[in-house]
């Protein structure tokens, strides 16, 4: 699997992906990172690892169409198959989502369909407010329709009655950084299909 990355942030979920390719984890080739933002610790993270990375800012074009049509040249370029939203703030344009046909998958802090559209640390922090005693992560395809694309995987964890947004959010992203990668495994094993919307995961097969 060729695997980009796209980010906009701090990029502790870019670290997890590239540390389990690193570790063996994850069998994939990750050939580049593409970054909308120039101030993003991820660029830092993509250094440390050797990752070629490519930042495309939104006011550097025209249009929103332009800059994707700019980092839809820069995957293709590096021959990239499958594409891994880490933390990305975009809504796709209907010519980026077909170039990766149930190819992007995106990590979405909250148990989807609870608490989607939105950008860490609102999903959170509406999760306490609505005060519900679950809370957790998905990683899921990205369709046109924000965050409702077919659920690969989800991971909860326990509401604490003390919990702030920042104790939840950083007790969801340990299992963002489990769940992110091992995901990816299963699309380089081929073991993912979406069938009327929804993404089933064949069993593993042991030697
Ligand atoms: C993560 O919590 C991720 O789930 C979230 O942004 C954060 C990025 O953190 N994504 C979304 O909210 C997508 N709607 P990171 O830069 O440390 O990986």
């Amino acid at each position: 699997m060729r695997l980009g990355i796209m980010a906009s942030g701090r990029g502790s979920n870019a670290r997890a992906i590239l540390a389990a390719v690193r570790d063996g984890r994850l069998r994939a080739d990750v050939p580049v990172l593409v970054c909308n933002r120039a101030d993003a610790g991820v660029l830092d993270v993509a250094r440390e690892f050797d990752v070629p990375a490519h930042v495309v800012v939104r006011s550097d074009f025209p249009t929103r169409t332009a800059q994707q049509r700019q980092m839809l040249e820069v995957l293709q370029d590096a021959r990239v198959d499958t594409v891994a939203l880490a933390g990305f703030s975009a809504i796709f344009r209907p010519f980026f989502l077909e170039a990766f046909s149930n190819r992007i998958l995106n990590i979405h802090p909250s148990l989807l369909p609870a608490f989607g559209g939105t950008m860490a640390p609102k999903p959170q922090a509406d999760a306490l407010a609505a005060g519900v005693k679950l809370a957790g992560c998905t990683v899921h395809l990205v369709t046109e329709d924000l965050d409702s694309g077919p659920i690969v995987a989800q991971a909860a964890v326990c509401v604490h009655p003390d919990d702030t947004v920042d104790t939840l959010a950083a007790r969801i992203l340990e299992q963002e950084h489990r769940i992110f990668p091992e995901a990816l495994q299963w699309f380089a094993d081929g073991r993912v299909s979406v069938v009327d919307g929804i993404a089933r995961v064949a069993p593993a097969v042991t030697a």
